[in-house]
C-alpha cells in the first residue's frame, strides 16, 4: 500500500520548500494541540482521548514509548518528561526493534505509539504485537484515521496539519507537547503538586509565542548553518534531557545535509569521540542553563582547547567560559527547566533546513528516504 503523501497535491505558498513552511507554522500548531487540554485551575492536562480514569493512570508502573525516526527520539524526550514529573519508569525504543525481539508485555505498562503518519509499518505491527499479548496501548498520532489511530485504546491526536517534508518539524514539536500534557497528567494523579503542576501549565501556554521568538533568529541561524554545511562530519551533544535533543538534530541534519552528523552524550565524549576533535569537526552542543550547565561548559573547554568549532545552544547569561571566545553561540528563551528541551529542538531544524538549502539539496525529498515506510 502507497501512502506517501504527494506533494503536488499541496501548496508551499512562498516558501522555497515544505519544511520551510511548516517550521514556520509551529507556533500556531502548537496552540491548535494545547487548545482545550490545559486544566489551568488544578494544573493538569485534560487528554479525554486517553480513554483512562485516574484510577487506571494511577495504576500504571511503567511506560514504553515505541516510533521509528524523529517519532523514537521525541520519545526519548518524552521517556525522559514522563520519568522526571510523574516518577514511573519510562523508556523509548525503535518500534523497528521492539517487534522482532519477542517483547515481555506486562499488563500494567502504559505502551505509548507516536507516529506523524500512523501508517509506519514498524511502529503499526508494534503495537499490534503488544495489543495480540494483551497490552493497553494508547497512540501520539497526527494523521486521523490512519491504521495506528485505528489500532490503538486511545489517544492524542497532534493537530499538526498536513505535514509534506520528510524531515519532521511541526508534527515533532507537537509529540513534544503531547507528552508534556500526557506526563503532568500522569504525575498529577500521583506526587506531582498542583503548584508544580500550574506552573508547568503555564509554561507549555507560554511555548507557542517562544518557539515563535526562536524561528524569528532565522536569518542569525542560517549564518551559522552555512559554515557548518562545510564540514564532512559533525557531532551534536547533550545531556540527560539535551541527549535526545542532540540525537533529533544530528538526525535532521543527516537526513537532509547528508554530512556525517553523530549525536553523543557530552559526559561521554573524553570516553571516545575527543579523539576526532579538529578544526575540520564541529560540534552543536546543547547547554540549558540547568544543573549540569558547569559539567557542559567544562566539556565545551576541552572542545575549544582542541581547536574544535563550537555552536552552542544555550540560554541567555550563560557563561561559556573559555570556549566563548570561540563558540558561535544561539540562546533560546527560557522555558520551564523541564520542558527545555523543545525550545532547544527548534534551533536545529533551522540549522539543518539551511545547511541543506545552502548545499542546494531537495530539502522536501531527501535521497533515499520516504516520508512513511509502510513496507517492510
Ligand atoms: C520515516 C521518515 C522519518 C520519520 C519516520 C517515522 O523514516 O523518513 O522522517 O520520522 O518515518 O514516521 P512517522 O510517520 O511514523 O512519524
Amino acid at each position: 500500500k502507497e501512502v506517501d503523501i504527494d506533494p503536488a497535491a499541496y501548496d508551499a505558498g512562498e516558501h522555497d520548500s515544505f519544511m520551510h513552511k511548516e517550521m514556520l507554522e509551529q507556533p500556531a500548531r502548537a496552540e491548535a494541540v494545547l487548545r482545550g487540554r490545559l486544566d489551568e485551575r488544578f494544573g493538569t492536562g485534560h487528554l479525554g482521548g486517553l480513554n483512562l480514569d485516574a484510577r487506571e493512570l494511577r495504576a500504571i508502573r511503567r511506560v514504553k514509548i515505541l516510533g521509528c525516526g524523529s517519532a523514537y527520539y521525541v520519545g526519548e524526550m518524552g521517556a525522559s518528561l514522563i520519568e522526571e514529573l510523574a516518577r514511573v519508569p519510562a523508556d523509548a525504543e525503535p518500534a523497528s526493534e521492539f517487534r522482532y525481539r519477542n517483547p515481555i508485555i506486562e499488563p500494567d505498562t502504559l505502551y505509548v505509539a507516536v507516529s506523524q503518519s500512523g501508517e509506519t509499518i514498524d511502529t503499526l505491527l508494534a503495537v499490534q504485537e503488544v495489543r495480540r499479548k494483551g497490552g493497553r496501548v494508547i497512540g501520539l498520532v497526527n494523521v486521523v484515521g490512519s491504521a495506528i489511530a485505528r489500532e490503538v485504546d486511545g489517544g492524542i491526536y497532534l493537530h499538526a496539519g498536513p505535514e509534506v517534508a520528510v524531515a519532521s518539524t511541526k508534527a515533532l514539536t507537537n509529540m513534544y507537547l503531547a507528552f508534556a500534557m500526557l506526563a503532568i497528567q500522569l504525575g498529577r494523579v500521583r506526587d506531582l503538586s498542583i503548584a508544580d503542576g500550574r506552573r508547568l501549565i503555564a509554561g507549555l501556554t507560554a511555548l507557542p509565542g517562544q518557539i515563535e521568538q526562536v524561528l524569528a533568529t532565522e536569518p542569525q541561524l542560517a549564518l551559522v548553518a552555512h559554515r557548518l554545511a562545510e564540514a564532512e562530519s559533525l557531532f551534536f551533544v547533550g545531556r540527560v534531557r539535551g541527549f535526545p535533543v542532540a540525537r533529533e538534530g544530528a538526525q535532521k541534519f543527516k537526513e537532509i545535509s547528508y554530512r556525517h552528523a553523530e549525536a553523543y552524550q557530552t559526559s561521554e565524549l573524553k570516553h571516545g569521540p575527543l579523539a576526532l576533535i579538529s578544526p575540520q569537526v564541529p560540534t552543536v552542543a546543547i547547554v540549558p542553563d540547568d544543573e549540569l550547565v558547569e559539567r557542559n561548559v567544562a566539556a565545551l573547554e576541552q572542545i575549544a582547547a582542541r581547536g574544535g568549532p563550537l555552536v552552542v545552544v544555550t540560554h541567555e547569561g550563560v557563561d561559556l567560559g573559555d570556549a566563548a571566545a570561540k563558540a558561535d553561540r544561539i540562546d533560546v528563551p527560557r522555558s520551564e527547566r523541564e520542558l527545555d528541551p523543545i525550545l532547544l529542538t527548534i534551533p536545529l531544524q533551522v540549522l539543518a533546513y539551511h545547511a541543506a538549502l545552502s548545499l542546494g539539496h531537495d530539502i522536501d525529498k531527501p535521497r533515499n528516504l520516504a516520508k512513511s515506510v509502510t513496507v517492510e
